[in-house]
């Protein structure tokens, strides 16, 4: 195999040059990287990675009412939707073959407190849909989200003193959260907060309560993110939120720390960790499945969801090319499975396309 160099080139010698390029047009090549992308067959054979609705968990907002979905406006395509209105969206999923969804309250500010306190109603809005989706398809799993901050009057993910954000006694009421959940049937705990020790606390309360088998997916390398601001939207809690979470979440320029992270949550017991967010930590994503080889999941939160909507919707992208593409990113990052606004779009796409 050889690469043959011309002459060095100069500029006012282009028009010759191409003539003479386009007369003895072919370079000694053995080894051409285009033959494998020449036709869509091809590039079906040597494919790394693929996208399957395997992959998805699909977060969904819930509010009080009925019969009602209420647009989030920093989220085109994604509603707030009533309990009933979960049911037939859980419903959707089920035929879409997505295997589980994500369940996030927008609470009233009636019932939001300095403490949280509506975590803990066994049958506040988390609980209610939990019950409404197992009842009606109980082969679906159920993820919950636990913190405080869509219940907390001041928007934090713990409890709050002398404007601290406490860590044990904000996991003694987060065991309480998982037990409540648990305890309406949901089949998969997140702790989302990024207390010390909570999942080592959650999983002893889980085995010590009869739920045994309630996996935990623990964030456990969640970062002090800009990229969470649609979701605080649609849960309620941008206008409330004082200051930042950056006492508890991770700093973005941290890789290392990701890695203790990671290593405390699974020794405390978790089955499963989450990086989060998806499309500026890749790297993250990578490092922690090359290190730990768990099943390592991604979150594409409200942000980057809403980078690719807003700008699809504006015609500045293609928006189902720009999905498909970051989502199978993730896949080539190392990630077992995607948390993602995009679910059900494309769950949709893959199954048309099967
Ligand atoms: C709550 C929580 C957040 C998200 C998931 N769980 C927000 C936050 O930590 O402020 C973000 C999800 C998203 O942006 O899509 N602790």
């Amino acid at each position: 195999m050889a690469i043959k160099f011309g002459r060095p080139i100069e500029l006012r010698d282009a028009p010759r040059r191409q003539k003479d390029a386009l007369a003895s047009p072919s370079l000694d090549l053995t080894i051409r990287m285009r033959r494998n992308r020449k036709s869509e067959w091809a590039r079906r054979l040597v494919r790394e990675n693929v996208l399957t609705t395997d992959d998805l968990i699909w977060p969904m907002f819930v509010v009080d009412g009925h019969n009602t979905r209420t647009p989030v406006a920093s989220m085109p395509g994604v509603d707030r939707l009533t309990v009933d209105q979960i049911v037939r969206d859980a419903e959707r999923a089920a035929k879409l073959n997505i295997p589980c969804i994500a369940l996030f309250p927008f609470t009233e500010p009636a019932l939001r407190d300095e403490q949280g306190s509506e975590a803990l109603n066994p049958d506040n809005l988390v609980c209610q849909a939990v019950r409404a989706i197992k009842k009606e398809f109980p082969d679906i799993g159920v993820l919950c989200d636990v913190a405080l901050d869509p219940f907390t009057s001041h928007g934090h993910d713990g409890l709050i003193e002398g404007g601290k954000i406490l860590n044990d006694e904000t996991v003694a009421v987060l065991v309480q959260q998982a037990l409540t959940q648990a305890e309406a049937g949901c089949d998969v705990i997140a702790p989302s907060d990024m207390m010390d020790g909570r999942i080592g606390a959650i999983r002893e309360a889980l085995d010590d309560n009869g739920f045994g088998d309630v996996q935990i997916m623990s964030y456990a390398a969640k970062y002090a993110s800009a990229f969470y601001g649609p979701f605080r939207d649609a849960i309620g809690s941008a206008k409330t939120l004082t200051g930042d979470k950056r006492t508890y979440q991770m700093d973005s320029a941290n890789s290392d720390e990701a890695l203790r992270e990671v290593e405390l949550d699974i020794a405390e017991g978790a089955d499963m960790v989450m990086v989060k967010p998806g499309m500026p930590y890749l790297d993250i994503v990578r490092r922690v499945k090359d290190h730990f080889a768990m099943p390592t999941f991604v979150y594409q939160v409200s942000g980057e969801y809403a980078m690719i909507a807003g700008a699809a919707a504006n015609g500045w992208i293609d928006g189902e090319r720009a999905m498909m593409e970051s989502l199978v990113g993730f896949k080539r990052a190392g990630a077992d499975g995607i948390l993602t606004y995009f679910a059900p779009k494309a769950a949709e796409k893959i199954k048309a396309e099967s």
